[in-house]
């Protein structure tokens, strides 16, 4: 209420043009610079009271700067706030958001945001464009890489806990800030994974798919969202009003403020919306707050507040009165949040000369644990893996020695120097040097090449042919006892704008994976990437095969780590690995088709002529432990009830291994007849328990007719969600393949 009031007597006060300034989010760029060059764009901006808030600040001592002269530009002292990337970490880089989805541990991925909050915070930043929560199926989609994965409901519990990470209790809280959900909605589906590309979803994908992660980033608080770039089924969501009015705000009730994506207002021009003025009035009136770099919001807002907009060949027309009236609602929404912030009453938050940031060494420490659960042991070919510390080891392949790929794509405030690289990290903890043999030219072919030339090159080259490498790290495995292949991609191969045809190992490093298998020598691959990459012959030839992303920091450290025995192996795949690109899109949730099963005739069946039946794939929520993990068989507390109860499912899982394991049991649900057609499975519910050698726990699931609701679309512009009574099955087990049923009645 107090808020409402005073951000009231501030609207009171304000005249159109301040409230206007207040809808422009810039990037610092260059930043405030002083002498003969002080009048920067950005300051000018700032000495005329036209800034809301400021992104990619360097420093604190700069945001100050830049605070001051806010202050003093605003006649009303209305101070701006500042915002970052901040996706996987801050200046502690964790593994990428696709690394960490793959933990399937919620209070772990809360933890690395309430530090990455924490960092923030104390560096004078308030708002961090994430989390980032688009479900994506498709590995050539460069953005997988900070996705949470192909699931709605891991996503979505990651996208509360992120938020809660961030925000704490209160955003105004020294240590927390005001997280943001993003990208809203349908990114992560773009055609043929272009980023980008717009999206033809069914109503029925967007609600049970895409958005479950919005909702529950929003029933969670979070302060505010961001809009994407896509159009979703022909409306840019820049201008989708339906969905950002209608289901957010009204549907959803969510109050917090909404930003356009980097110059997305501009953008709808180029999507064929009309020049820049409609382009404004449409993202404005479709719920907009804030315009993010573009400028137009500031350069057409005064002349459409005077003349209003007509666009005949839209359909569309705002009076100036209701551009005047949106104009308020979008500032009182962007003072709400700076209230929110703590700002109004303290504008130099998180700006004071020595602010308290966490202990580096707990950062490390939390990175180190969260690469570790990240990787996922994909093979274990007569218990290679752990390694025995006193192995002769050789380290071959691009990724031995790596530092600057290991912090993955969006790392902007992370540093290099950071990483403690995987053959330091061996050496560390087995006591000797192991042999690196460095490959830095097979990371890829031509094509790839050439790309990374455009976008800065981090893996580094050797200038000698494949032979003599080839040469070099054939006599290195010779004279080892195990040889441990890292090959993958580089970090600029995924994240924005970085999408790639073909996700899978380029050629060189297949070969060089053959020469190794080739010696009889044991093979451990480690795949370092920003995407699921197809691993097709490598699964075969490798003895044992850790799947380890962009790990961060400690990346290679939590790589050793599961390598040596040192931690155990607990990572689940929070998406399907394909064993051949031309697979994607592929999920597990797939609905079944007319005709699913093997007929007499090939080509009936929904698979590939060129693709082995028996090809390995992984499935998600796939991943070994070093331990033997027994699962009893699923009971029902009552395989017929009333929708309104509650059924339990118990089951007791053992750990009959000597070491402790971290298992991640998953239960999934089909209904197998329905009003449309249903996904083949649906994950509704997982746990994740710690068992120490010997120990065996019964775990109860509580199942509920409402995890049985679904969307069916009634227009094009309207869903409803329905649930029937019938039979149902319920999968219970280690991942979406791998699992026991039962069969429950619903009655009502
Ligand atoms: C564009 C990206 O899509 C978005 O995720 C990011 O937050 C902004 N740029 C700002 O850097």
């Amino acid at each position: 209420m107090e808020e409402q009031e005073a951000v009231g007597r501030l609207m009171a006060e304000m005249t159109l043009a301040e409230k206007i300034g207040q809808l422009n989010l810039l990037a610092a760029g260059e930043g405030l610079v002083t002498g003969a060059a002080q009048h920067t764009p950005l300051a000018r901006r700032l000495d005329a009271g036209q800034v809301g808030a400021i992104f990619g600040t360097k420093s604190r001592a700069s945001a100050r700067a830049m605070q001051e002269r806010a202050l003093a530009g605003s006649r009303l002292s209305i101070p701006v706030f500042f915002a970052e990337d901040v996706i996987h970490g801050h200046r502690t880089v964790f593994p990428i958001n696709i690394a960490l989805a793959c933990s399937w541990d919620l209070d772990l991925i809360e933890e690395t945001a309430a530090h990455a909050a924490a960092e923030a915070a104390a560096e004078g930043l308030h708002h961090v464009f994430a989390p980032m929560i688009d479900i994506s199926r498709d590995p050539r989609w460069g953005r997988v890489a900070e996705s949470p994965g192909e699931d709605p409901l891991l996503a979505a519990r990651i996208a509360a806990a992120m938020t809660r990470g961030f925000q704490g209790r209160n955003i105004a809280d020294a240590d927390r800030v005001a997280a943001c959900l993003k990208h809203f909605v349908g990114y992560g589906a773009p055609e043929s994974g272009r980023d980008y590309d717009n999206v033809s979803l069914s109503w029925e994908d967007l609600l049970a798919v895409h958005l479950p992660p919005f909702q529950a980033g929003v029933a969670e608080g979070a302060a505010s969202v961001m809009v994407a770039f896509n159009a979703v089924n022909k409306l840019p969501m820049h201008a989708n009003k339906p969905l950002i009015e209608g289901w957010l705000r009204k549907g959803e009730g969510f109050d917090g403020l909404v930003i356009s994506d980097y110059t997305g207002v501009k953008e709808l021009t180029a999507h064929g919306l009309g020049p820049a003025a409609v382009a404004v009035a449409r993202a404005l009136h479709a719920g907009i707050d804030m315009d993010m770099v573009g400028e137009d919001f500031l350069e057409k807002l005064p002349t459409l507040a005077r003349e209003g907009v007509e666009a005949p060949h839209a359909g569309f027309s705002l009076s100036a009165a209701e551009i005047v009236d949106l104009v308020d609602k979008a500032c009182h929404r962007v003072l709400i949040f700076k209230s929110r912030l703590g700002l109004l009453s303290n504008p130099f938050k998180g700006l004071a000369e020595n602010p308290v940031a966490p202990s580096r060494q707990e950062g490390r420490k939390l990175a180190r644990k969260a690469a570790a659960r990240s990787t996922i042991l994909i093979k274990n070919d007569h218990s290679l893996l752990p390694l025995p510390l006193d192995q002769k080891v050789a380290l071959i392949g691009p990724f031995a020695a790596d530092r600057a790929n290991m912090l993955g794509t969006w790392a902007v405030s992370g540093k290099v120097e950071d990483v403690i690289p995987l053959n330091e990290a061996v050496k560390a903890l087995t006591g000797t040097e192991p042999a690196v043999a460095w490959g830095a030219n097979i990371v890829d072919e031509l094509w790839l090449e050439q790309r990374l030339n455009v976008h800065g090159v981090t893996v580094e080259r050797d200038s000698r042919s494949e032979d003599a490498i080839l040469k070099e790290t054939m006599a290195a495995a010779h004279a080892a006892d195990v040889v441990i292949a890292t090959i993958g991609e580089a970090k600029e191969h995924a994240g924005e704008s970085s999408s790639r045809l073909a996700p899978d190992l380029p050629a060189p490093q297949r070969r060089l994976i053959s020469r190794l298998a080739n010696t009889g020598k044991p093979l451990v691959v480690v795949v370092f990437a920003g995407r699921p990459l197809a691993l097709g012959e490598v699964a075969e030839k490798a003895d044992a095969l850790l799947f380890a992303w962009h790990g961060g920091i400690a990346g290679p450290q939590g790589v050793a780590d599961v390598l040596f025995g040192a931690a155990s192996p607990a990572g689940r795949l929070a998406v399907s690995l394909p064993t051949h690109p031309g697979e994607v899109p592929l999920y597990h949730a797939a609905e079944p088709t007319g005709r699913p099963s093997l007929g007499n005739f090939q080509k009936f069946r929904s698979n590939w002529l060129d693709l082995p039946d028996d090809a390995i794939r992984f499935p998600f929520g796939f991943g070994l432990g070093y331990g033997t993990v027994r699962y009893g068989s699923p009971a029902l507390s009552s395989d017929t009830a009333m929708a309104t109860e509650t059924v339990l499912l118990s089951l007791k899982i053992e750990n009959t291994g000597p070491g402790e394991v971290v298992e991640t049991v998953q239960l999934y649900a089909s209904d197998p007849v329905a009003r449309v057609t249903r996904p083949a499975r649906m994950l509704i519910d997982f746990k994740q328990v710690t068992l120490s050698a010997g120990e065996a726990r019964e775990l109860v699931f509580e199942i509920t007719a409402q995890q049985f609701r679904y969307p069916i679309a009634l227009s094009l512009l309207s869903a409803e969600w329905v649930r029937d009574p019938g039979t149902i099955q319920l999968h219970v087990g280690a991942n979406s393949r791998d699992t026991q049923s039962v069969e429950l009645k619903w009655l009502t």
